[in-house]
């Protein structure tokens, strides 16, 4: 499909933007354009665009302000030292993007289309890549219902966008081992729900229990499962690893309800590329306690594209700091061969990598 430059923006000030690229943040910049590609019942995708970044026009009836008809991706580009901008896995994305899709009752982007959403606005933005370590321009695609109507219904209007911030350590400052905040008082999704679409409402439904991990000094939440007891799930926006003494790695299975990470699908092939073995099932809070204490856990980590892969310390449940692991070997060395590969340091066995 054929993008039209539609409007242009005033360039940010080359010492604004080499200020933001010194020191990224996360989230809180963004680049001077937005794909847009526009969906009616009628006419499908059309209108395909590139527009200057900057606030949109929605009517107050549009039903995702009000049934929350949302659903988003995530992914980073980096630049490689041949000069090259890359992607890492955008099809996977674009996949996981339509099931999210089918859940919500919104329409199916094309797979090709949305890799290409993704180049045409990188084709503009190229000099918003930042390039010190750990970091990326995280690429946010999003869809969402525009159709004015209050009657609920899936809607018949809908847009999807791309905007693109410089991004650094998701936790701020060096990486350091995580505190994460075990969540009693809410859960995040059950089955049949919506816990394995990546759409707004599971954001907004893990924020409260995101405000008490604040408050108790924690960095994220660890969602239970709300059927059986002490099963653990996944943090607000990234999934969990247990590594055992004896090189395994353990990690809840994917039940329809915690999101199918392209991170966690790329660990679990990087570990199996090492030899190790790789168990995905059940893990309950208290294998992973006792664990700790008789030194069969050796390490834990938490990892999505925002957060890489974090090792997290301190587990707080309640009053009681049940476990405490620092960053590991095994940890670090996934670590250090995922970015390796997405920065293109490490050979890219998998052809994980899209030149953008
Ligand atoms: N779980 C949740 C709830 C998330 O929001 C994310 C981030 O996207 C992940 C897991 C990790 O997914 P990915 O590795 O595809 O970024
Ligand atoms: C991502 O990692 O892309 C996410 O969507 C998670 C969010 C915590 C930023």
């Amino acid at each position: 499909m054929k993008f039209d430059v539609t409007s242009h923006p005033e360039p940010t000030p080359e010492a604004r933007r080499q200020q933001i690229l010194a020191d990224p943040g996360f989230g809180t910049n963004f680049t001077d354009h937005t794909a847009v590609i526009d969906w009616t019942q009628d006419a499908g995708w059309h209108s395909a665009r590139i527009e200057a970044y900057g606030p949109i026009t929605l009517d107050p009836a549009a039903a995702v302000l009000h049934y929350a008809e949302e659903i988003f991706e995530g992914m980073k580009a980096y630049r490689h030292a041949d000069g090259g901008i890359y992607t890492f896995r955008p099809y996977a994305n674009a996949r996981r993007m339509n099931r999210s899709a089918r859940r919500m009752a919104m329409p199916q982007l094309d797979e090709e289309l949305f890799v290409q959403s993704l180049e045409e606005l990188l084709a503009l933005d190229a000099g918003w890549v930042p390039s010190g370590e750990g970091e990326a321009l995280y690429l946010r695609p999003f869809m969402f219902a525009t159709e004015a109507f209050l009657g609920v219904r899936p809607a018949r209007e809908f847009t999807y966008r791309v905007i693109a911030s410089p991004a650094g350590n998701y936790f701020g400052g060096e990486l350091k081992p995580v505190r994460i905040w075990v969540s009693r008082d809410f859960a995040r999704a059950a089955p049949g729900g919506t816990g394995d679409a990546k759409t707004g409402g599971n954001y907004a439904a893990s924020l409260a229990a995101q405000a008490q991990a604040s408050e108790q000094g924690c960095d994220q939440v660890l969602f239970l499962d709300p059927l059986h007891d002490n099963a653990i799930e996944e943090l607000g926006g990234m999934n969990v690893f247990l590594v055992t003494s004896d090189g395994r790695l353990i990690t809840p299975e994917l039940t329809g309800t915690i999101l199918e990470g392209i991170t966690r699908d790329s660990v679990i092939q990087l570990a199996k590329d090492r030899g190790m073995t790789v168990e995905e099932r059940r893990v309950t809070l208290d294998e992973w306690d006792r664990g700790v204490q008789d030194g069969t856990i050796t390490e834990v980590f938490a990892c999505g594209t925002a957060a890489v892969i974090t090792p997290i310390g301190e587990l707080r449940d309640g009053d009681r700091t049940i476990a405490s692991t620092g960053t590991g070997d095994v940890t670090q060395a996934i670590r250090d061969e995922l970015l390796g590969i997405q920065t293109g340091v490490v050979e890219d066995r998998h052809g994980w990598m899209h030149r953008l």
